[in-house]
């Protein structure tokens, strides 16, 4: 695999900040003053409450909106408009339904590839995502884990410097969701893009990645926008002990953090 895959690329946010017209033609201002710098092949998580900014951020990575304000940059260089360094996976896999899971999958090859390697890069991909047997099914026939397996698939057949995930396993039941976790870490380790990873789920976040920001507004500034409150380190190697006592110790913070009442926060 490593002959193919592309290198992973840093990533960095200079003062950015995005602001959207109200119904009633006032601006409101969703994010503001982000500074942010991802390492190459580091994977990031991002908290924060609903309707924080979260997605708006990936999106602003991914080069599908524009920044206000700031410049958003992939390996030093402005993003593009649906930038070919980076992809995006969903919570919703988005699939077509009328295509197989392997012609869903060719979807995300570069513009460009040669069809040889394309089929061969999108069989490696199948078999990664543990998807040999439902290479010809549609997406009707197959199941929640399985179609974003293909959504997952997809993305990375673009070879991404820059893996952009939102809320990719939300949709999944807990279990398929903890392995979906083991496979997303497979595939990192194979294939080390930068992993920016949206999610509401706090123990996702301690289990993969290396750093956690936690987006929100700040006390002192209600009503101005979300920014980054806080950004923690995980510590410890993958895979990691959730109920190892730096982990549990970050749980309760980033749930303090998420304003979760703290008869809510138990150990696992
Ligand atoms: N294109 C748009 N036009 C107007 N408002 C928008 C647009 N996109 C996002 N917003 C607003 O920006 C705010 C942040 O939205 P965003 O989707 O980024 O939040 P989020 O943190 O991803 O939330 P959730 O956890 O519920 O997915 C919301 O109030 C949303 O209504
Ligand atoms: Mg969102």
């Amino acid at each position: 695999m490593s002959n193919v895959s592309a290198p992973a690329l840093r990533v960095s946010l200079r003062s950015v900040a995005r602001r959207f017209e109200q119904p009633d033609g006032s601006q409101r201002t969703v994010l503001r003053d982000i500074e942010l710098d991802i390492r190459a092949g580091e994977i990031v998580a991002i908290l924060g409450p609903s309707g924080g900014g979260k997605s708006t951020m990936l999106r602003l990575v991914s080069g599908l909106d524009r920044a206000d304000a700031g410049r958003v940059e992939i390996d030093g260089t402005p993003v593009a408009e649906v930038d070919q360094r980076s992809a995006v996976a969903f919570q919703e896999p988005r699939l077509l339904p009328w295509r197989t899971v392997e012609r869903n999958v060719r979807l995300g090859l570069p513009r460009g590839t040669e069809p040889a390697a394309g089929r061969a890069r999108v069989a490696e991909l199948l078999r990664l995502m543990q998807l040999d047997a439902a290479v010809s099914l549609r997406p009707r026939q197959i199941s929640g884990g399985m179609a974003q397996r293909a959504s997952l698939a997809r993305a990375l057949a673009r070879n991404p410097g820059v893996l952009l995930l939102d809320e990719p396993f939300g949709a999944l039941d807990a279990l398929t969701r903890l392995t979906m976790q083991d496979l997303l870490l497979e595939v990192h380790a194979v294939e080390p893009a930068t992993i920016l990873l949206v999610t509401h789920d706090v123990d996702e976040a301690l289990v993969l990645a290396d750093r956690i920001v936690l987006l929100g507004e700040t006390p002192d500034a209600p009503g101005t926008g979300s920014t980054i409150r806080t950004i923690l380190h995980v510590p410890g190697e993958r895979p990691r002990d959730r109920a190892a006592a730096a982990i549990v110790e970050l749980r309760s913070l980033l749930l303090e953090g998420l304003g979760v009442p703290s008869h809510h926060v138990s150990a696992p």
